[in-house]
């Protein structure tokens, strides 16, 4: 099973290495040995953790390669990856992408030509870096009515606001530390001015309501205005200053917006710190539903776009997703104990 990688920054680089650390166990899960034949770049003398030998600055090198069935897009902004992601789909490959930009301006679209070409294009990695979100929301709540979100989406202006807080120090100086740490996009003024966080929103409210929510309809602020003396002030009245992502969905109508948001000490949203992000899902009938972890960093987004390409290239091997065959995959390796 080869596939393709088109990117080897932060995350590409994070996933050559767990997909290497993980050989045994895709081996196990898949039944065959998973091999990336190459990883586009723009630079090929970069120092990096691939070897040279596996690195191209020629896209058509992997979206026309016969024998690459999977292509993981890991560049990041709206071209050239959408269209890499569109000739990757007409070429009849599975795609598995961390871009919120393109599945929130290009998803219907990309979506049409997958299920036109009988393939499919996964997203998980691109909203909450490790937490399993979408899924939870495409497949989970499927049948339950959301009703509202309230979410933390963004990890480096999480761990800004956090850092300012807790530590006194300068925004700059904080931000140029999530660059370093990886959590920041390739344009770090995506983040700050609150445009990923929109993407992000767009992508699930679009999946919990059942509908497509355009990133322009999305009112948005960012944090480049909020000060340390803002965060004091509102520490001193018993608030925190979060970047939230926030829609409610009644009577048939869907409000949607981002923008920086005293939050009392109360809301568990509250206590979400540094790179983490929370999703609270507000649901007819499941009620609250709470998901927290790791929103950004190379390695928990290695990890969500590991998961997709599992799926997906156990549904070329076998025609059927993973989930599905678990159990008879399973037996013999692990046994009840007998106690
Ligand atoms: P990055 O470190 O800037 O890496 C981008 C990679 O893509 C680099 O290797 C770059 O090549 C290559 N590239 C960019 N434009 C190219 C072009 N036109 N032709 C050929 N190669 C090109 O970014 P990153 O942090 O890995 O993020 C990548 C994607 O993952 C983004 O969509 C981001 O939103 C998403 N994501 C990131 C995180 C995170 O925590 N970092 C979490 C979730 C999702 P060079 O190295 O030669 O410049
Ligand atoms: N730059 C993004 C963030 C990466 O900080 O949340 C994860 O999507």
């Amino acid at each position: 099973m080869k596939i393709g990688i088109l990117g080897g920054g932060q995350v590409g680089q994070a996933l050559w290495d767990t997909i290497h650390m993980e050989k045994e166990n895709i081996l196990n899960i898949l039944g065959e040995p998973l091999e990336i034949k190459k990883v586009l770049v723009r630079d090929l003398s970069k120092k990096r953790d691939i070897p040279k030998d596996f690195l191209t600055n020629n896209p058509d090198e992997i979206i026309y390669d016969k024998e690459i069935s999977l292509i993981v897009e890991v560049m990041g902004g709206e071209e050239p990856a959408h269209t890499y992601i569109k000739r990757a789909l007409e070429e009849k490959k599975f795609v598995v992408t961390a871009n919120k930009e393109v599945i929130a301006l290009h998803g219907d679209e990309l979506h049409k030509i997958a299920r036109k070409k009988g393939v499919d294009i996964a997203f998980e990695a691109s909203v909450g870096g490790g937490i399993p979100l979408i899924k939870t929301i495409k497949e989970a709540m499927a049948v339950d009515k959301v009703k509202e979100i309230w979410a933390i989406v963004n990890g480096t202006t999480n761990y800004i606001l956090t850092k300012m807080e807790e530590e006194l120090r300068d925004f700059e100086e904080v931000l140029r530390e999530a660059q370093k740490l990886g959590y920041a996009e390739p344009d770090p003024s995506k983040d700050i001015l609150g445009l990923d966080t929109k993407f992000k929103l767009a992508i699930l409210s679009s999946f919990a309501y059942h509908t497509t929510i355009k990133p322009e309809e999305i009112y948005t602020e960012g944090i480049e205005k909020i000060s340390l003396r803002d965060i004091q002030y509102a520490k001193e009245l018993g608030y925190k200053i979060k970047l939230l992502a926030i829609s409610k969905f009644y009577n048939g109508e869907i409000e949607v917006r981002v923008h920086p948001t005293m939050i009392p000490l109360s809301s568990p949203l509250s206590s979400v710190n540094g790179v983490y992000n929370a999703i609270l899902l507000r649901a007819e009938k499941r009620g609250d539903v709470l998901l927290y972890g790791e929103g950004a960093g190379p390695y928990p987004t290695a990890m969500a776009l590991l998961s997709d390409i599992l799926e997906a290239t156990h549904t070329i091997l076998y025609s059927v997703p993973r989930y599905y065959s678990f159990a008879y995959l399973y037996p013999s390796k692990i046994k009840p104990s007998d106690e």
